[in-house]
């Protein structure tokens, strides 16, 4: 079935077409009040305005063309010319009877499925993940699991950045003063350890500085031992990592790192300098951008003049790579803002050399400490993943052993880690991505408000409701709207159909996220409203039959956002 929006903008279309109007104005949004309705379409106050008309003649006109039936009550116009629709009662009862045995709830697939490639996570080898890569971890996943869901045909890569001048150091560390123990319990913080230890010694003495930068040298000519000795840190690194995204249930398909385009860049210099696309300034080699005018003054260094390769090198190679071997439609970059001109030149770049497919940056600000500054740990540091989400689960704990100290000791583990990964998953994606956000651990674990864990008692909470009536959801049952909070938790019901496909619109998982917390209060006011096991018999299967779709959407939903469920809490 196509969603309620598309099937009252086909009428409204054909009504359209039927006048003579313009087809394409036949747009239908939901009503912002639900005292003028379900849906409203603004089309003859635009259709008016083209052709100098007066709105509401030009609405009467349309209405009269308008075939509604088995669809909604009669419209009406409202205001300057606003047309109000109110979907019938038994066409609702009908939609929802589809849902109840329907596995996608209504969504369907993309009309267009496109290949598309996700470059999310990319945390730095030898350094910790940083909140700037929580962000891109969990905003690419959301990214990933929704596109799946809509037909896509996605590859999720995680480009670590495992090829930087930080291995000069590094190497430089592990010769010298590596702590083999450390390096066995923590991996990431023995070579970050090495990495500040050098950066501390280079300071004040030169030659330390000197020697480390010939190790880097070393590394990139391909001396053995430096490469054995770069090896094992990614490899050590990687498995650190490995350890966080199984935590947080998050897969790739590739891990191409940046030194997988190493031997790329040379040839790719010299044939963008023959085909004139760089070219050479103060002896390094750039690219101009003349025909964009924001990038005037700003062009893109591919390689220094001592001969280094540059971050917009290996990107450019990565681009090529990438078409050459999976040919996608889009290639979606999860970044944040701050890297916003380094995507703006190389998308340039690309499409200089000719590169057809559709390059996103997908940009998110910053997470805040409750002091509104960058989030830091207490010595001031950068807060890593690893904290974060070990103190989620920890903290998860202690509110589950508050509320229910009955439950078995293995499943209060998993509740624990359900509650507080999802709180942390949740506080990322309910937010607008562009803005800053406060992380507060007493606001992302509430059990009320915009949190996952409202979201996850709500479904939790109706589940107890089928072990009190001690019978499943019959979904042959008939569905009764008499009550108005039972019409508005089935119109709600039947609007997650066109919500789930507007997150890939503009890349707003929170629009998702809103819809659930919607979602999950409207079915709080129907269960006040309305009793269920106490019902008479028909009212009482219809009800259930409502609780149940309310759940399985909550879970699916949740499930689009990377979020689990449990079945008790
Ligand atoms: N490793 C980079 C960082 O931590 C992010 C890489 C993003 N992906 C890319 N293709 N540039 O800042």
């Amino acid at each position: 079935m196509p969603t309620l929006r598309e099937l009252l903008a086909s009428r409204l279309r054909d009504a359209l077409i039927a006048c003579d109007l313009d087809s394409a104005r036949a747009d239908v949004s939901q009503a912002a009040d639900a005292r003028f309705g379900d849906y409203q379409a603004n089309a003859a106050m635009v259709l008016a305005k083209e052709k100098k008309a007066n709105p509401r003649q030009l609405a009467t006109g349309i209405l009269s063309k308008l075939d509604v039936t088995g669809l909604t009550t009669t419209p009406e116009i409202a205001g300057a010319g606003f047309i109000n629709f109110r979907l019938e009662n038994s066409f609702l009862s009908g939609a929802l009877s589809g849902l109840a045995s329907d596995p996608r709830l209504g969504v369907h697939a993309a009309e267009n499925p496109k290949k598309i490639l996700v470059d999310f996570s990319s945390p730095n080898v030898a350094k910790p993940m940083h909140v700037g890569h929580i962000r891109s971890t969990i905003l690419g996943d959301c990214l990933v699991r929704v596109a799946r869901f809509l037909g896509h045909d996605v590859t999720a890569d995680n480009h670590i950045g495992d090829w930087g001048t930080q291995f000069g150091k590094v190497i430089y560390g592990w010769k010298h003063f590596l702590n083999l123990a450390d390096l066995k319990k923590d991996a990431i913080a023995e070579l970050v350890r090495l990495y500040r230890e050098v950066t501390r010694l280079e300071e004040t003495d030169e030659s330390i500085k000197r020697t480390a930068r010939e190790e880097l040298v070393k590394l990139q000519a391909g001396d053995a031992e430096n490469l054995a000795i770069w090896k094992q840190t990614v490899e050590l690194s990687w498995r650190e990592f490995e350890k966080l995204y199984d935590l947080l249930d998050i897969r790739f398909d590739e891990r191409l790192g940046e030194s997988a385009y190493d031997a790329a860049l040379a040839p790719l210099c010299a044939e963008l300098e023959m085909s004139g696309i760089a070219s050479a300034s103060e002896g390094a080699l750039c690219i101009f951008f003349p025909d964009t005018p924001s990038l005037e003054g700003k062009p893109a260094i591919i390689r220094k003049s001592d001969g280094g390769f540059l971050y917009a090198t290996t990107d450019l190679a990565t681009i090529e790579y990438r078409i050459k071997h999976w040919n996608p439609d889009a290639i979606w970059y999860v970044v944040g803002v701050p890297q916003a001109l380094h995507f703006q030149q190389i998308f340039a770049a690309a499409k200089m050399m000719g590169i057809e497919c559709e390059l996103k940056h997908i940009a998110f600000g910053s997470i805040l400490g409750e002091d509104r500054k960058i989030m830091k740990t207490r010595s001031g540091e950068n807060v890593g993943l690893a904290e974060v989400l070990h103190e989620a689960i920890e903290r998860a704990r202690r509110i589950i052993s508050a509320r229910a100290d009955q439950l078995p000791p293995d499943e209060a583990e998993s509740i624990a880690r359900l509650i507080g990964l999802g709180a942390v998953k949740y506080a990322e994606l309910s937010q607008n991505r562009l803005t800053d956000y406060v992380f507060s651990w007493d606001k992302l674990l509430a059990f009320e408000g915009n949190t996952a864990p409202y979201l996850q008692n709500a479904y939790v909470r109706i589940r107890s409701i089928f072990r009190r009536a001690e019978e499943p959801a019959n979904p042959a049952a008939p569905i009764f709207l008499n009550e108005p909070a039972e019409r508005a938790l089935g119109l709600k019901l039947l609007q997650y159909a066109e919500t789930v496909p507007l997150v890939l619109e503009e890349f707003r998982p929170n629009i998702l996220a809103n819809y659930l917390y919607e979602l999950a209060n409207t079915y709080h006011s129907f269960y006040e409203a309305c009793p269920v096991i106490k019902a008479d018999a028909a009212n009482r299967a219809s009800r259930l039959l409502l609780s149940d779709i309310t759940a399985r959407t909550l879970a699916h939903g949740l499930s689009l956002l990377g979020i689990g469920c449990p079945e008790r809490m």
